[in-house]
């Protein structure tokens, strides 16, 4: 009976490459659509950043890197010829930021950063000029400005959706007496970008694989639709994939899934970070862990007071369980026994439950590489020489093998040559810090 229902559970959460290709080409559909202002499937946004770094700006600047854990506050110094200097401070973001106070939070934190560090504005300016890296969605209407679209990752601060997050933002910095003026505001993969394009001119993508999902790249403005500015020369644009299929059309979706989204305040949105980001894949695993307790097939029947709370089985036990290949499989047993105290688990329990997280993960790597796969081919000529992508967050940099699994995962669709001469995957570490210190630069020269 266990090996029916674990052969039934391997079946629900496999990807095949018919699928992946059935979700990559849903995948150009979509960005088609949301491109020509239809946003049902992808938003598709312009980011108004229109000229590549070219690794020689210059110049002191205040960043604000708003994570979906952490806020940076950095000092980035551009040396130019790609090099630059960095002082930062990481700031946990609180439970109560991320439901009421995240604006007057994050002045508070930028208050501190400035008078720890003595930073001034530079010579004859009046404001220290700030950029800052957003991490959730904003229809943006100029370099500076944009409307939140909607919280995630377990954000909700009221009254902030549909309004200009750059304006909530300084009003709390006036509220505080900074003089930090904020020149530039950018989505977190734009700043894992433009890192990357700082060192890399060839760089064309920049993907962020951590609490939350998402990627921009560089699209031509002819092919934007939807942008009424001159159509000449390219543009980023913040393709929000977290938001793909959430009609649930074509990816391999499962009772375990439905569990966790029905539960969530964002119900029936960002369907597809669902099944690949850190926030969630350990909830999905505890779905599928607790099904078959209920069965009476794992853990003897029983779970644990800790267990059964919603969230309690973090995205890291994951990474610990998956990556245990000891024969009695003394972490895993030391994640269920010890850390959540479920009872005597045997070896065939640390086997099940390492065998499901497999499955999770797995299923996590494969819509990756589906989603990176399809936005490279989105634009075939980028295709013929090296393609750098920027990637940070928390799933890529901890997560077993994923930076392997991306690569192997594409093979099929971009062919091998192409993966193991040409395409370059590349930790665009803590990058938005630079990121947006370098578009505050190119935005500072505009406002001289
Ligand atoms: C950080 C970037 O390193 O990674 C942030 O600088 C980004 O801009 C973050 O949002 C994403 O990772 P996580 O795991 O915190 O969501
Ligand atoms: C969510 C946000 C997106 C962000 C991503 C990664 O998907 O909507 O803007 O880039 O998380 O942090």
């Amino acid at each position: 009976k266990l090996n029916e229902a674990l052969l039934r559970m391997a079946a629900s959460f496999a990807v095949s490459d018919a699928k992946m290709r059935e979700i990559i080409d849903r995948f150009h559909q979509s960005m088609r659509d949301g491109l020509n202002g239809d946003e049902a499937g992808m938003p598709m946004i312009p980011s108004f950043i229109d000229r590549r770094p070219t690794g020689n700006e210059q110049g002191k600047f205040l960043s604000l890197d708003l994570g979906g854990t952490n806020l940076r506050v950095c000092q980035v110094t551009l040396l130019g010829k790609s090099d630059f200097h960095m002082v930062q401070q990481k700031f946990t973001i609180p439970a109560e930021a991320k439901e009421r106070t995240l604006f007057d939070w994050i002045a508070q934190c930028v208050s501190i950063f400035v008078e720890e560090h003595d930073v001034e504005p530079n010579p004859g300016e009046y404001s220290i000029n700030c950029g800052f890296t957003f991490s959730f969605p904003i229809n943006q209407t100029g370099l500076a400005e944009g409307n939140l679209i909607m919280w995630n990752k377990g954000f909700l601060v009221p009254n902030s959706v549909g309004r200009d997050v750059v304006r909530l933002t300084q009003d709390a910095f006036l509220r505080k007496h900074l003089r930090v003026r904020i020149v530039a505001i950018l989505n977190d993969t734009v700043g894992a970008l433009m890192t990357s394009c700082y060192s890399n001119p060839d760089s064309q993508l920049g993907i962020i694989f951590g609490t939350g999902t998402n990627a921009c790249y560089w699209e031509r403005l002819s092919n934007i639709g939807k942008w009424a500015g001159p159509k000449e020369g390219e543009m980023v644009i913040n393709t929000e994939w977290g938001a793909f299929d959430n009609a649930i059309e074509v990816l391999p979706y499962t009772m375990h899934d439905n569990k966790l989204n029905r539960k969530s305040p964002n119900h029936g949105l960002q369907v597809f970070e669902k099944m690949i980001s850190g926030m969630y894949l350990g909830e999905v695993a505890r779905n599928a862990l607790l099904y078959l307790v209920d069965q009476r097939l794992l853990f003897d029947g029983r779970s644990s007071p800790i267990f059964n709370k919603s969230y309690a089985f973090d995205t890291a036990y994951m990474s610990e369980i998956v990556s245990d290949d000891s024969p009695d499989l003394t972490e895993v047993r030391k994640v269920f026994e010890q850390t959540l105290e479920i009872p005597s688990p045997t070896l065939l329990d640390c086997k099940v439950a390492k065998a499901v997280c497999d499955m999770i993960g797995t299923r996590a790597m494969r819509l990756s590489a589906a989603s990176m796969a399809a936005v490279l081919l989105w634009r075939p000529e980028m295709l013929k020489g090296t393609v750098t992508v920027g990637i940070d967050g928390s799933m890529y940099q901890f997560y077993p093998s994923f930076d392997k699994a991306l690569y192997d995962n594409c093979r099929p669709f971009l062919g091998d040559d192409f993966v193991d001469n040409k395409l370059k995957l590349r930790l665009a570490k803590d990058g938005s810090g630079v990121g947006a210190a370098i578009i505050a630069a190119v935005a500072s020269k505009h406002l001289q």
